[in-house]
């Protein structure tokens, strides 16, 4: 992979001294899928993903305030997007109560903060709930800061934004990486043996262009399904056989074809499409077959993105085919991320079988794509 300033010393941005009982701010990704007003099954994976680093905290005596953003409540409070309910749930995952502080910041947070018993855990209201986060407000981080002695980030999938509680904040406190994300920067570091297979799926190709761009050259092989190959083929045939007006735009296929100029004889296409009603709704049978013998031969494989619309029972077995292959392939280091396709491999109950499963959606593809990374460059300073 390309290497960066973030590659040097990732160890040493991990905290070290914490003081019995002190107050660590931890920034968390609890942005987790709801359904009438509970968290959804697959919000398990990053609820779970927290427990390590809470777990390390509390066994050094500190007394943990998680602080985290649910949806885009546009800085106004908006009752389904409290994080009361993720409270809940993850008191019930990490099997140790969570006491729920109903604002983001303010006195009463501080008072209930300043009574915790050491290795108690608290979670503040919502962050976006205050227009200050998302606009990296100075003040908002301050008055976050007071609630805690040392702030630590947790939140790898949050690391793309340059919001209060990722950048502001560590201008306040000492700040350090927590465990997930010095395990996710270490995964998507980790230099490619060769073959190296990219596996793009997904709907928006705008998010996968500055990745392909990038790491096209270092790739032996780039499979394109999902909408994302939509755009590929319109670029690159001219026609398809349904007209899908919102993958079409000629900006992106542009793009696509600029990428297929570039790197047309490692990049992959469907060669045939389940196609019903108007509707894509997944690759092929040859094309699973010619992407799985690529994924075969494959000793790096990163993947990202769906191959059709995997909500659907007809338009799921591209990419359950594309995870059992990349999951007997047991030679190959094997990453993947995104919401959707981590959604599917839970379903599929096929986590555990790769190296590394990210936490990451788009802040897995800006870091791999080398886009700004606010968060850990705020770490790394
Ligand atoms: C995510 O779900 O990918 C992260 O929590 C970032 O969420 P955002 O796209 O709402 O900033």
């Amino acid at each position: 992979m390309v290497k960066t300033k973030l590659h040097k010393n990732i160890s040493s941005w991990t905290v070290r001294d914490i003081s019995d009982d002190s107050r660590v701010l931890l920034r968390v990704d609890a942005n987790v899928p709801m359904i009438d007003g509970r968290v959804s099954i697959h919000g398990r994976h990053r609820l779970k993903s927290i427990l390590p680093e809470i777990n390390r905290l509390r066994s050094r005596g500190a007394r943990i305030v998680l602080i985290a953003h649910l949806g885009d409540p546009k800085g106004k409070f908006v009752k389904s997007l409290s994080l009361a309910p993720v409270a809940r749930a993850l008191a019930r995952v990490i099997d140790h109560p969570v006491r729920f502080i109903p604002h983001p910041v303010g006195e009463e947070a501080a008072r209930v903060i300043d009574r915790m018993a050491p290795g108690s855990i608290v979670m503040l209201e919502n962050l976006r709930f205050d227009k200050g986060e998302e606009k990296n407000s100075a003040d908002f981080a301050k008055r976050l800061a007071e609630l805690g002695d040392v702030y630590v980030n947790n939140a790898f999938s949050v690391c793309h934004r340059k919001h209060a509680s990722m950048v502001a904040v560590t201008k306040c406190l000492p700040s350090f990486a927590g465990e997930l994300v010095v395990r996710e920067a270490r995964a998507l570091l980790m230099v490619p043996k060769h073959p190296f297979v990219l596996i793009l799926g997904g709907m928006k190709i705008s998010t996968k262009i500055p990745l392909i761009k990038r790491l096209g050259a270092h790739a032996n092989a780039i499979l394109i399904g999902g909408a994302t190959a939509l755009t590929m083929l319109k670029a690159d045939v001219g026609s398809l056989p349904v007209d899908v007006p919102e993958f079409t735009k000629p900006k992106d296929v542009a793009s696509a074809k600029t990428i297929a100029k570039k790197f047309g004889t490692k990049i992959y296409l469907p060669c045939d499409l389940v196609v019903m009603k108007n509707s894509v709704l997944d690759i092929g049978p040859s094309t699973i077959e010619s992407f799985c013998t690529a994924i075969a031969s494959g000793k790096h494989i990163v993947w990202n993105g769906p191959m059709g619309m995997t909500s659907r029972e007809d338009g799921f077995a591209g990419t359950l085919a594309i995870a059992k292959a990349i999951a007997k392939n047991t030679k190959a280091v094997s990453i993947v991320g995104g919401g959707e396709t981590v959604e599917c491999l839970e379903e599929f109950d096929l986590t555990d079988s790769f190296t590394h499963v990210s936490t990451g959606g788009s802040a897995m593809l800006a870091f791999l794509g080398g886009e700004a990374m606010p968060g850990l460059e705020a770490l790394a300073k």
